[in-house]
């Protein structure tokens, strides 16, 4: 699919990018303020998850108000979940092209970052200053990370020092960036 465009929207850790955890499924932070924000950002689009993304979600359950589209290599196995398309690399382009008009959004995880890359326009980035290094169960974490090509700048090391832009939630410093034109 030639015309195919998305933007991103991610959360990660800043310098490093980790997403979550590789043990868990989960992330590492709760920030409602950013949870908000995916919300409102990708209400009324198109979703485009990996499958231990959507196992992630809580009650595994589809994001309302959006079109929640599933990638897996194993297709019937994870079929029937009500609200929810379960679809290989070689299907999602036709079934994003049912909802004519509808932004696309990929939003995680490790596997779809790399995989939808060249038709990224635009990335909806929350960069958060790391404050522990256990997972939920009090264990290392073994971490999944965003890799993004060097086209993405990221910002001075001192943006968490930037009243301007950098917000806490919990002694969670946190910023917000929207990258546009990639
Ligand atoms: N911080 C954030 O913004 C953010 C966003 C999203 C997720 N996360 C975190 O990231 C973690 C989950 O992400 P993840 O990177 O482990 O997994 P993921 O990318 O969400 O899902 C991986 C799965 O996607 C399917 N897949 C991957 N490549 C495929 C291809 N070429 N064709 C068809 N299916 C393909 C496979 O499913 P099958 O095994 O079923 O074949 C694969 O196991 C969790 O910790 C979650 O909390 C964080």
């Amino acid at each position: 699919m030639t015309d195919f465009r998305c933007s991103y929207i991610v959360a990660a850790s800043y310098p490093d990018l980790v997403i979550g955890d590789r043990q868990t499924n989960q992330l590492l932070w709760r920030i409602p303020e950013d949870m908000a924000r995916f919300r409102e950002i990708t209400m009324g689009s198109i979703v485009i998850m990996g499958r231990r993304t959507f196992d992630s979600l809580p009650g595994r359950k589809p994001l309302v108000g959006r079109v929640n589209i599933v990638l897996t290599r194993n297709v019937n196995a994870v079929n029937g979940v009500k609200g929810v398309h379960f679809c290989d690399m070689s299907t999602v382009f036709d079934i994003v092209k049912q909802y004519i008009d509808k932004p696309v959004f990929v939003i995680g995880g490790e596997d779809l970052y790399r995989l939808f890359w060249k038709y990224c326009t635009c990335l909806y980035i929350t960069f958060v200053k790391p404050v522990c290094i256990e997972n939920t169960h009090g264990n290392d974490v073994i971490a999944t990370y965003a890799k993004f090509p060097d086209v993405i700048k990221l910002p001075d090391e001192d943006i968490f020092e930037d009243t301007d832009i950098c917000r806490s939630y919990k002694g969670i410093k946190y910023v917000f960036m929207t990258m546009s034109n990639l």
